[in-house]
């Protein structure tokens, strides 16, 4: 039987690596782009696949129409995954020009390629649980409305909905994965949960002597990549493309995971003060402390997903808990 071929844009990111590895086990003949940039930046990906003849990389970018034009035509994709953008939502707010045009138009171009090359290419667009914001709901699902609160969220809104459109109006199997927070051993360190683990474990070896963090309080429903990339595919096999949310109907607050963290570190955190002047301390050692760099002009207070329509129709369910997810990012940090 021929070998399926999957186009992967955002290859070197912390679902790229994963999304591959799985496809790979899956016996895809897996194709993947990245960007040029002055240092290696596909540290991700080579550690795992630098030798197998099944993966391929490409030079690309999704702000350069032609090149995804080319890699399309050439490559002759049966399924596309669009994982590539500018992914952190605090710098969107610091460039918010350019991360409009990776992740909203960048899904546009993709999607326009698809349409004038290959029809039956089928496409993944990396949704977000940022589009919902502060969205009034307690708990968000495919029905809750958006109101999203960064330039990120906005862009990926207008992705969210190009998808459906292109769907509806063309007939392409065009589809939405709403993926709430997912991390790993693998995450970049500048988003929260990689950055209280590093700084943990390097306060604890002497190597760091402050974590400074943002807003504490911000809640977030937090799940493992493995299994966020298993529904990327699981959604891709589907008869009829559709979207659905991604979670694990679980929260906790940024507090609440740094304790969780230092605990298995065996650190107990005495808090003292609020607001800005809130600090962490351990054996009266000040080892956290807040600053407003570090919070955003306007947050996204709290997430929490309802994945029912995943389970009853993928089949899918989160086989990774918090404890899972903290375990591996310390054994790997
Ligand atoms: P990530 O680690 O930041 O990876 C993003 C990838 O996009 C990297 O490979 C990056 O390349 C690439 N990229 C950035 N700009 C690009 C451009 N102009 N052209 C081509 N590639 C570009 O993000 P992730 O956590 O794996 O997330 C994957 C996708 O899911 C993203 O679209 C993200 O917005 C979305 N998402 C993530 C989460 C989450 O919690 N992780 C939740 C919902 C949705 P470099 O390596 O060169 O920077
Ligand atoms: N990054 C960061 N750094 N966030 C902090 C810090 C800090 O020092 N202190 C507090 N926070 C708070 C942020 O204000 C936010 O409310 C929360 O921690 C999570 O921040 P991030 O880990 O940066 O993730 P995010 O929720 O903004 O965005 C991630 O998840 C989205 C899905 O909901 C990214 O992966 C997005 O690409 C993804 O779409």
């Amino acid at each position: 039987m021929k070998k399926k071929i999957a186009l992967i844009f955002g290859v070197t990111g912390q679902d790229g690596s994963y999304l591959t590895e799985l496809l790979l086990k899956k016996k895809y003949i897996v194709h993947g782009v990245k960007r040029r940039s002055s240092l290696i930046n596909t540290s991700r990906v080579d550690k795992f696949f630098y030798n197998n003849k099944q993966f391929k990389m490409h030079y690309g970018d999704v702000t350069d129409t032609a090149s995804i034009f080319t890699l399309i035509k050439r490559i002759k994709p049966d399924e596309i995954y669009n994982l590539a953008a500018q992914s952190h939502v605090k710098v969107s707010f610091e460039i918010p020009l350019y991360t409009a045009d990776v992740d909203a138009l960048g899904s546009l171009r993709i999607l326009e390629a698809i349409k004038l090359t290959n029809k039956k290419i089928k496409y993944y667009q990396a949704s977000s649980s940022e589009m919902f914001g502060n969205s009034g709901k307690k708990i968000q699902d495919e029905k809750t409305k958006f109101n999203p609160q960064s330039v990120y969220g906005i862009s990926k809104v207008f992705s969210f909905f190009v998808t459906k459109n292109y769907r509806e109006a063309y007939s392409m199997y065009a589809c939405n994965g709403i993926l709430f927070n997912h991390e790993s051993s693998r995450r970049g360190e500048t988003f929260v949960t990689k950055k209280i683990v590093q700084g943990l474990v390097n306060i604890k070896k002497g190597k760091q002597k402050k974590l400074i963090l943002g807003n504490l309080y911000s809640i977030r429903d937090w799940g493992h990549a493995k299994d966020f990339v298993f529904a990327m595919w699981k959604i891709m096999q589907m008869k009829k493309p559709d979207d659905y949310v991604i979670s694990t109907n679980k929260q906790f607050s940024v507090k609440k995971f740094t304790e969780l963290v230092a605990k298995k570190l065996d650190m107990k955190i005495i808090w003292k003060g609020k607001g800005l002047n809130e600090k962490g301390f351990v054996k009266n050692k000040e080892i956290i402390s807040v600053n407003k760099k570090y919070f955003r002009p306007t947050d996204v207070n709290q997430l929490r997903g309802n994945f029912r329509k995943a389970k009853k129709q993928l089949k899918w369910t989160p086989k990774h808990d918090i404890n899972y997810l903290i375990d591996e990012m310390l054994e790997i940090t």
